[in-house]
């Protein structure tokens, strides 16, 4: 990081210099963070589209390019060599582990997959039809009283257990959540099986049938999971550092996160594009019909456009030939896969859609792969938050770490009313 270069900033003829800041790939900032007690005003940027709230090594997103790293490695290269253990590893400790780490990481991830016997009490709490994501979210914030001794993370190894712990019981609280929706049984972990195998288990295994899930569908939920990992200071990031920079603890803060990641512009957005498409195939509307009513701004095309992407979104090509294939492998005949590849290709020709470069992003398939699983609609944001685990956790550790963090506390320009005087009850 250089920091010498400066601009020049005029306000009413008065000169002030803002310190630039250049990132290892040449991204460029101008640094305002005194520009309030130097020149008494603020910047205004709603959405906070042109804000960068912090130094982050951990991923790399080339929007205008479609370019997606974590700590460097890109997207296509891990989705091929990696799997989304190890690529979690990589995003929390900052490097590739050796063999050995890796495993010992595995186990540890076996070993902390049950949850407290109390804890599994909170499930009797929900009712029938509570929505999975919203069992996620408490259960998980619910685990710091569980682990008090990991409340204040002062150690390596303190926050290499509750890595371990939040990694392995986000995915038994996904299941469980699912289990207590269907009113059925909860099947224990097996610390003897894969992250994916043991997680499939879980969901699907009944009294007298056990589940076996098929490598393809291992191998495809690992993928989901590995592009989902993370994604930079996306809402539900941005989420879990502002809730963690007035020093909240690691459980409350990723499941402040959880709840940002419900919304569907966000990881809400997968069950929205399956309604979609399903609206589709039930002939509510043609494949036309939905693109003239996206254009007259009726509604939008869910899984299309995206804050920082302008171009195909790395992880929507990985997610659409993974798609592809497990269906195949399957022999799954799914017409949504059909009206979802219509839909792209006539959108992609469209003015409306090149024009304000909005492309397919990694929710448009994703869905698709999630349904091939036989994973119902409303576990889908359930399935984003297993993924984005890593990211959030790496992310609040990074915060964490700093030397100096302050406390997210963001200006406003008030436009309410002036001052005025107290109107009595009797004279309103
Ligand atoms: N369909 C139709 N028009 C769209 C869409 C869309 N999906 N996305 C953006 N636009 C239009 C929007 O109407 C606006 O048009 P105009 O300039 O005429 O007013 C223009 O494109 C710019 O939109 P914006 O709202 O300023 O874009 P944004 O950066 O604030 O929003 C977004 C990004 C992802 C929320 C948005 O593209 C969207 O709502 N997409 C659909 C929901 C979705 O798929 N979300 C998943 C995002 S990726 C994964 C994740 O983050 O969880």
């Amino acid at each position: 990081m250089h920091k010498s270069e400066t601009a020049t900033l005029i306000i009413d003829g008065q000169t002030y210099e803002l310190p630039v800041l250049r990132g290892t790939e040449d991204e460029v900032a101008l640094d305002v963070s005194n520009l309030r007690s130097q020149a008494g005003v603020i910047t205004f940027d709603p959405g906070y589209a042109n804000t960068g709230a912090c130094y982050s090594a951990i991923s790399f997103v080339d929007g205008e390019k479609g370019i997606l790293r974590y700590r460097g490695y890109p997207i296509e290269q891990l989705a091929k060599f990696s799997s989304f253990v190890e690529t979690a590893m990589l995003l929390v400790f900052g490097e590739l582990p050796s063999r050995e780490e890796r495993e010992a990481f595995r186990t540890m991830l076996g070993d902390q997959a049950l949850l407290h016997e109390d804890l599994m009490h909170h499930f009797e709490g929900f009712p029938p039809h509570g929505h999975p994501m919203a069992i996620l979210s408490a259960v998980i914030n619910s685990l710091g009283a569980y682990h008090p001794d990991l409340l204040q993370i002062e150690t390596v190894e303190e926050f290499r257990q509750a890595v371990a712990k939040l990694m392995s019981k986000v995915r038994t609280i996904a299941a469980f959540s699912y289990r207590k929706s269907m009113g059925r049984p909860i099947i224990y972990p097996d610390p003897s099986r894969s992250y994916c195998e043991n997680f499939l288990h879980m969901m699907f295994t009944v009294p007298y049938k056990e589940h076996v899930p098929s490598p393809e569908a291992q191998k495809a939920l690992d993928l989901f999971l590995l592009v989902h990992a993370d994604h930079e200071q996306n809402c539900s990031c941005s989420t879990v550092r502002m809730v963690g920079s007035s020093e909240a603890n690691l459980f409350a803060s990723v499941s402040a996160g959880i709840c940002a990641l419900w919304g569907r512009l966000h990881g809400g957005a997968n069950s929205a594009v399956v309604h979609m498409l399903q609206h589709i195939r039930e002939g509510d509307f043609t494949v036309k019909d939905c693109i003239e009513k996206v254009k007259k701004k009726e509604f939008r095309l869910m899984g299309f456009g995206h804050r920082v992407y302008k171009n195909f979104d790395p992880r929507a090509k990985v997610l659409k030939e993974c798609a592809t294939e497990l269906l195949n492998s399957l022999r799954i005949n799914d017409r949504l896969l059909d009206i979802a590849q219509e839909l792209e290709e006539i959108a992609l020709k469209d003015e409306f859609f090149l024009s304000r470069r909005l492309y397919p992003n990694v929710d448009f398939y994703s869905g698709l792969i999630l349904r091939a699983l036989n994973i119902p609609v409303n576990m889908f944001p359930v399935m984003f938050a297993m993924g984005r685990m890593p990211g959030w956790i790496a992310h609040w550790h990074e915060q964490h770490m700093e030397e100096s963090t302050r406390i997210h506390r963001p200006r406003q320009v008030y436009v309410g009313p002036n001052i005025r005087d107290y109107v009595l009850m009797k004279d309103r």
